[in-house]
């Protein structure tokens, strides 16, 4: 059976979805079969894989983009279940009816966040709403900047409020702007680089946790 991630956080900007398609390639490159939900009105991750097709052709993204339906979505999980390995979605920045659908449906809640306040503020309530739902949640801390003091003390501070934070950080790198664009992973370019290497313990990390 599939299992099912969600990128989820009410803060809008903080990496949902350039996590979420990263570890898409990841994973597929892996040879897991994966397949993503856009529930997002703003479409960003269709974008990509609209990018991604016209960069390897129509059939060998490797990835398969559902269509999303907040009416038919707690059914049609049941009835791809099986057909996949993972199944990811990337979650519209809000705390609406369907976000809260997506996290009820989820499996393991990943919550991207930027270590700095407005973010730190803007995310705990939304792990308020997780926590009430008894969803396996983890805090990622995203575009972390090398020696930021700042980064320490938001761990500090998630940790007080009870997040679990996830041992994998991604640093703050133009490549993923680069990439995203022409609807590529960092994994695409190269395994060894220092960034795919935080992508890979990422994923790792919440293949672990499963
Ligand atoms: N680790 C990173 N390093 C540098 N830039 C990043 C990183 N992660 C995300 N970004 C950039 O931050 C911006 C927001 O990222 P993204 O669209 O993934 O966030 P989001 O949470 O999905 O946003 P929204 O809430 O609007 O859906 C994008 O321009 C993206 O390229
Ligand atoms: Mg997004």
């Amino acid at each position: 059976m599939g299992k099912i991630i969600s990128f989820s956080n009410q803060k809008g900007g903080t990496g949902k979805t350039t996590l979420a398609a990263n570890i898409a390639v990841l994973w597929s490159n892996s040879d897991y079969k994966v397949a993503v939900y856009d529930a997002d009105s703003q479409k960003s991750f269709t974008h990509w894989i609209e990018a991604r097709k016209k960069y390897y052709g129509e059939n060998d993204i490797g990835i398969d983009l559902l269509s999303y339906n907040p009416h038919t979505f707690d059914q049609d999980l049941r009835d791809i279940k099986k057909n996949y390995n993972f199944i990811i979605i990337d979650s519209p920045p809000s705390i609406t009816y369907e976000s809260t659908q997506i996290v009820k449906n989820a499996d393991r809640v990943i919550v991207p966040a930027q270590p700095s306040p407005v973010d730190f503020l803007a995310t705990l309530p939304f792990l308020d709403l997780v926590k009430k739902q008894r969803k396996n949640v983890t805090v990622v801390l995203n575009r972390v900047l090398p020696r930021a003091k700042l980064t320490e003390a938001m761990i500090l501070r998630l940790r007080y409020a009870g997040a679990k934070i996830s041992r994998s950080r991604i640093s703050s790198k133009v490549i993923y702007a680069e990439t995203f664009s022409v609807g590529r992973g960092v994994v695409d370019i190269s395994i060894n680089s220092d960034t795919s290497k935080e992508i890979i313990k990422l994923g790792n990390e919440i293949l672990r946790n499963f």
